[in-house]
């Protein structure tokens, strides 16, 4: 499956959530700039509103409908209705989507949580008719387990893409999901690949700048995130970058896009400086001397449980995946 998009896609997941309508613009706008034409998004994006994100994205976007690639997904919590992955509610999202990205398709649409009360088989099969119409390109699933997603291929061997978790403190997808889908020539999309900026350095030794998304998001989740080793490893993840002169959040990036079978990070930002020095991880080679140090520095804590609570082993890692049912 070729993915139609590229390396670096731009996450909108904090647009009016975390950051405003001003700066979810101008992170578009400098997407844009400097190459980024790939963007992934959801119906469920949006902090007093639903659905805001991908209408942000539908402004700043349409006219460049051609030159850009628009990825989005269905099935959670939507307009004060539960979340829902039965083929009926994915038709009806889709359609939504389709009016708020003011596009007649979409490049890339995926299942964005599992439904354990729908079969996967039924909505892969609402995603096949999705694309046998048009309106979708490439149809997926997000946050899905390893049985699930098999069972997904199984009812549609066109699926073409996978998107989950994927960062230097999470990395149950590496052995749960990478092998899988190489195996099947599944693109896979690596989300929230600077684990929500703890990678960045910029809360080294416990700081919490003010306005960054760890301040937004309230003590006790900002303490989860940080929470099991987390912190600890990002601190010398941090220290290694530092002695390396490099900069944290474009080598996070870069070793998230050197594991094989990654196609590409989504990565989120609260401004287009971000956006910028993100983008520079792309073509960021990281040598094996360098790979090495990293992997020892994010491993060397055997004792400690995983990040945020995780299982070391392959497990179902969904902590963050950004839908109410959870
Ligand atoms: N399918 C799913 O269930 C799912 C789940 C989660 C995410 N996603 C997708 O993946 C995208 C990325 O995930 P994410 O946004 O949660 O996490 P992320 O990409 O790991 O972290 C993004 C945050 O890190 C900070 N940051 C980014 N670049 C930085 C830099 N160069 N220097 C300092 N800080 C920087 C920004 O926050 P501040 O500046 O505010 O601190 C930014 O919003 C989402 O936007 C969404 O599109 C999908």
């Amino acid at each position: 499956m070729t993915f139609p998009g590229g390396r670096m896609v731009l996450g909108t997941s904090g647009f009016t959530k975390y950051n405003d309508e001003a700066s979810s613009v101008a992170a578009i706008a400098a997407a844009l700039d400097c190459g980024i034409t790939t963007f992934d998004t959801a119906d469920s994006y949006g902090r007093d509103r639903r659905g805001r994100a991908e209408e942000i994205l539908g402004a700043v976007l349409a006219p460049h409908r051609d030159e850009v690639v628009l990825c989005t997904k269905g099935g959670s919590e939507f307009d004060g209705r539960p979340a829902s992955a039965r083929p009926d509610r994915i038709r009806e999202a889709l359609l939504g989507s389709l009016r708020r990205l003011r596009t007649r398709w979409v490049d890339v649409y995926l299942l964005h949580v599992p439904d354990p009360d729908v079969p996967v088989e039924d909505t892969m099969g609402a995603l096949t008719e999705l694309v046998a119409e048009g309106l979708v390109r490439v149809a997926g699933c997000a946050n899905l387990g390893p049985e699930d997603l098999e069972r997904a291929v199984r009812a549609y061997p066109g699926m073409g893409c996978v998107q989950d978790e994927l960062n230097l403190l999470s990395r149950g997808a590496e052995a749960r999901l990478l092998p899988y889908c190489r195996s099947r020539d599944l693109a896979f999309l690596a989300y929230a690949p600077l684990a929500q900026g703890l990678l960045t350095g910029k809360y080294r030794s416990g700081r919490q700048p003010a306005g960054s998304r760890l301040d937004r998001m309230g003590p006790e989740r900002a303490a989860r995130i940080r929470s099991g080793g987390a912190q600890a490893r990002a601190d010398a993840f941090a220290g290694l970058c530092a002695r390396r002169e490099a900069d944290p959040a474009q080598v996070a990036l870069a070793w998230v896009l050197s594991r094989p079978g990654v196609t590409a990070a989504v990565a989120g930002a609260s401004g287009p400086e971000q956006v910028r020095n993100n983008a520079a991880a792309v073509g960021l080679e990281l040598g094996a001397d360098f790979a090495a140090e990293i992997d020892g520095v994010v491993t060397s804590w055997p004792d400690l449980p995983s990040p945020r609570g995780r299982s070391p082993s392959p497990a179902p890692d969904r902590s963050h995946a950004d839908t109410s049912r959870r």
